[in-house]
């Protein structure tokens, strides 16, 4: 397929390019604005490759996106919009949410224009968050929405945009909604990096309130996959979700960490509860499955991976932590990285 793919620099967008250009030979070209959890270094691997494009811009520009639409010296112009692009952590969306209404609302609405105009494929990345919170049982994809936070109010709300264009417009668009994701070239902001790079360098672990929230955590790869299946297969209209094959209490994941890292489980210190913080999250994957989808890595697995790999590649998150993320470190824990 010929595949734009917005916000492609980022953590899982990266994950879902290797998967279409190593796996189904796709011509990609990726939009992204390059916010700070934007790094072309993750799509270094493709710069050769004669079907792949980089084009630095902003959803909710529509002169930079028709620019990524128009056919290049990399070939015919894009079939099919799947849009990874957004600001993407909770804490940050409830300390400055004006990025998230911008991105989530305006852009959505540039790239669902741009799609209707050219009639495209549309697959909207979203996330489990906009169900809200659960405490026992599993949502399914008719669950209704009650998102929590200003992230996953405004991640709710483009999906609402995207079915509207369904709806009135007839445009082929589907929804995949993922649990919370892991694995390589993740922004050290989220609980596993953070805790990873913390625990390599003797700093403090927070664990906000109790520790004992929920996450379904889903490899990267899996959620990738998931959304491959979805834009060759997915009916539109439809929402899919895809949940990981494993659910933990925050504390397990970091008391795993500690053990992967050989570090003192003294640095493990609660700190303030997140404002508003969701207890469980948990996602039935029955309609995605139905499309030929299964997750190949079990937590354990994917966790050792994932640390292996903060470990050997000290070059992808030396930049991030010697950097701006310092900054935002300590206005958000109120205290220095080592
Ligand atoms: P990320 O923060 O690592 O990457 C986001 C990317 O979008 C970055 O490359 C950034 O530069 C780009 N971007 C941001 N605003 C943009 C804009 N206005 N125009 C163009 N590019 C822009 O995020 P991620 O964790 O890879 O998440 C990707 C998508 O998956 C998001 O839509 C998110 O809501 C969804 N999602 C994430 C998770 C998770 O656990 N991380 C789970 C389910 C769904
Ligand atoms: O569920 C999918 C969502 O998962 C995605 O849509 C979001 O983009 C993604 O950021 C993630 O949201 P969470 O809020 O669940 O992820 P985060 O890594 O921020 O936090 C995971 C859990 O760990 C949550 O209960 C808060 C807790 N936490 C997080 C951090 C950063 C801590 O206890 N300490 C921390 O320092």
């Amino acid at each position: 397929m010929r595949l734009l793919v917005c916000g492609g620099a980022g953590f899982i967008g990266s994950h879902f390019v290797r998967v279409r250009v190593c796996e189904h030979g796709d011509a990609v070209t990726v939009l992204d604005k390059l916010t700070y959890a934007g790094r072309e270094e993750n799509l270094a691997e493709f710069a050769e490759d004669p079907g792949f494009r980089f084009v630095r811009g902003a959803i909710e520009d529509p002169r930079a996106v028709a620019e990524a639409l128009a056919p290049s010296d990399a070939g015919a112009a894009a079939e099919a919009i799947v849009n990874f692009a957004a600001e993407t952590h909770v804490d940050r969306s409830i300390a400055e949410p004006d990025a998230f209404v911008r991105t989530h609302a305006l852009g959505t609405h540039v790239l669902l224009e741009a799609a209707r105009e050219r009639e495209l494929r549309y697959v909207q990345v979203s996330t489990d968050e906009v169900y809200g919170s659960i405490d026992v049982g599993t949502f399914t994809e008719t669950s209704p929405l009650a998102p929590s936070s200003p992230y996953s109010a405004t991640k709710a709300g483009a999906d609402l945009l995207v079915q509207s264009y369904h709806h009135t417009y007839g445009l082929p668009a589907s929804i995949c909604r993922g649990s919370n994701n892991y694995g390589s070239h993740q922004y050290p902001e989220k609980l596993i990096p953070l805790m990873i790079l913390n625990a390599l360098h003797g700093d403090a672990l927070p664990v906000y309130g109790d520790g004992r929230q929920v996450r379904n955590w889903i490899h990267a790869s899996d959620f990738a996959r998931a959304i491959g299946c979805v834009l060759e297969r997915g009916a539109p209209g439809e929402v899919y979700n895809a949940g990981g094959p494993d659910e933990l209490a925050n504390m397990d994941v970091v008391r795993r960490v500690i053990a992967l890292t050989g570090a003192e489980e003294s640095l493990i210190e609660h700190v303030r509860d997140r404002p508003g913080h969701d207890r469980r999250y948990s996602l039935s994957s029955e309609r995605v499955r139905a499309l030929g989808w299964e997750p190949q890595v079990r937590f354990a697995e994917g966790l050792e991976q994932t640390v292996a790999w903060y470990r050997e590649n000290a070059w992808w998150w030396e930049p991030i932590r010697s950097g701006a993320y310092r900054t935002y470190y300590e206005q958000q824990y109120g205290r220095a990285l080592n």
